[in-house]
């Protein structure tokens, strides 16, 4: 008899704990779908000790385990990372409004008093106004025509710049930064600075100081001094009485953020393009056969010729397939809680594309592995503008990066002058690979040490 109680009693506890538990989990969970799968996390730390210096090939490898989409905590916060073109699609494209606010750390946080800037603001009125000046404005066709003569000038030095080292090592990552630096720098407010990195820590007062001189200074701007520099053109929004006015900390955020987000990301690319073809001789020489035909051994490269070097074009796309600078985009977040892929991904938390894994998927690309700038020759399907999500190296969607049509000329024209003045070849005494190292961006492990050739026949062109 008590036998037969006990076990009545066991029964009907079981099957108590087991209501509670289901009761508790549609009670919490609403009914929604669960959250992604995902490793376990340390109390207070999160996933934090196990994090890589190739955090990129963790994430790739964790999706072997975990499956396309997966969650682990960094500190408290939870992250969520996709994987493949199917969800990147759901999250980029499909539920595009809902993941265009960003993530902040807390370090963007303070050094962008909260995201007022462009990169870091949620979607809302002040980044529609932010992005409405940038893209229609500082970005556009008619101002970036306007600052040709500054690529050109800067190009060109480098190319002289080069020629006086003919026959020696050269380190294409200084080459490349000195560059672009300088290139960004002039466009903004039209002033060489090549001691840039020099000063990195410095640019918040940097760029405080160069604003207020304008202002203070007062110039009647001529017309070889700026007056077509992004300055000028953020300026003329100060006192605008049509919504677009901008104070003086906004316009400095401003100018920060398009200093950051292209100086690094450009030099990167271009490091990574030059390596990849002076280490594949014969895509070299398609390269350099191409500008031959087009500019000709007798002059050199001008922006006008750029629309007509499709095999350039392919190769700066092949480059940023392989070597995307930025792997994960810039941290999205949901505003609010949404389904991805049959799962729950919660209002708030930081959600990463993993455009690196998706632009070497061997489910999508052929050989992907191999650089041939051919596959995108064979197609025009894919462009800058991450309309293919395949193929997205500046983002998609509302956040798409409003330096493309910046960063495709400095690309093309710099790459495109080194190759064209110049032949190149890896010293023989040391070695050289395409190793890549996460440090927020995706670069080469080592600097690119290179010899550069003299190619054209006039020595005065280089002059
Ligand atoms: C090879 C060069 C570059 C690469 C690979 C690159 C890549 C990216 C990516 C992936 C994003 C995030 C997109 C997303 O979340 O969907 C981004 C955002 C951004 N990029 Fe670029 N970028 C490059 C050059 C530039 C240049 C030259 C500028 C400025 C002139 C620039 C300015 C920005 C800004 C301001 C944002 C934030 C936009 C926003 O959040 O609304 N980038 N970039």
């Amino acid at each position: 008899m008590w036998e037969v109680r006990n076990e009545a009693l066991v029964v009907t506890s079981l099957l108590v704990i087991l209501g509670s538990i289901l009761w508790y989990k549609l009670k919490v969970s609403n009914g929604a779908p669960p959250l992604p799968p995902g490793p376990i996390s340390l109390p207070i730390v999160g996933y934090l000790p196990f994090v890589s210096p190739d955090f990129h090939t963790q994430l790739a490898n964790m999706a072997q385990t975990y499956g396309p989409i997966f969650k682990f905590k960094l500190g408290s916060k939870l992250h969520i990372v996709v994987n493949t073109l199917e969800l990147a699609k759901e999250v980029v494209r499909d539920q595009d409004e809902i993941f265009s606010n960003r993530d902040k750390s807390v370090a963007a946080s303070v050094l962008t008093k909260g995201g007022q800037d462009i990169a870091f603001s949620d979607n809302n009125a002040n980044w529609r106004k932010l992005r409405k000046i940038s893209v229609h404005e500082m970005l556009s066709t008619k101002s970036l025509l306007a600052t040709m003569s500054v690529r050109h000038e800067e190009v060109t030095k480098t190319v002289k710049n080069v020629f006086g080292k003919i026959g020696t090592k050269v380190s294409m990552r200084t080459i490349a930064f000195a560059t672009e630096t300088s290139v960004l720098s002039r466009t903004i407010w039209e002033r060489v600075a090549r001691d840039m990195e020099k000063q990195r820590e410095e640019l918040h007062k940097l760029f405080a100081t160069i604003v207020e001189d304008r202002i203070k200074s007062n110039l009647k701007i001529s017309q070889d001094e700026g007056e077509n520099d992004f300055l000028q053109i953020l300026l003329n929004h100060k006192d605008e009485k049509d919504g677009t006015t901008l104070n003086l900390h906004q316009i400095q955020l401003l100018l920060l953020d398009i200093m950051i987000a292209g100086t690094e990301t450009t030099a990167s690319t271009i490091e990574w393009a030059m390596a990849s073809i002076i280490e594949n001789p014969n895509i070299m020489k398609k390269v350099q056969d191409e500008l031959a035909e087009i500019v000709g051994l007798n002059n050199m490269l001008e922006e006008y010729h750029l629309p007509k070097l499709q095999y350039l074009d392919a190769t700066i796309k092949e480059t940023l397939r392989l070597f995307p600078t930025v792997p994960f985009l810039l941290p999205r977040s949901p505003s609010k809680t949404c389904t991805v892929g049959g799962y729950t991904v919660p209002k708030g938390c930081t959600t990463l594309v993993n455009v690196w894994s998706i632009q070497r998927d061997a489910r999508y690309w052929d050989n992907p592995l191999e650089f041939n700038p051919d596959r995108f020759l064979a197609n025009n399907k894919f462009d800058f503008k991450g309309t293919n999500v395949l193929f997205m190296p500046f983002g998609s969607g509302r956040r798409l990066c409003p330096g493309v049509p910046l960063a495709e000329k400095m690309l093309m024209l710099t790459v495109g002058s080194l190759m064209h003045a110049f032949d190149w070849s890896f010293p023989k005494d040391e070695k050289h690979d395409l190793k890549e190292i996460w440090c927020f961006a995706v670069k080469k492990e080592t600097p690119l040490i290179v010899i550069p050739h003299q190619r054209l026949p006039d020595a005065s062109l280089y002059m």
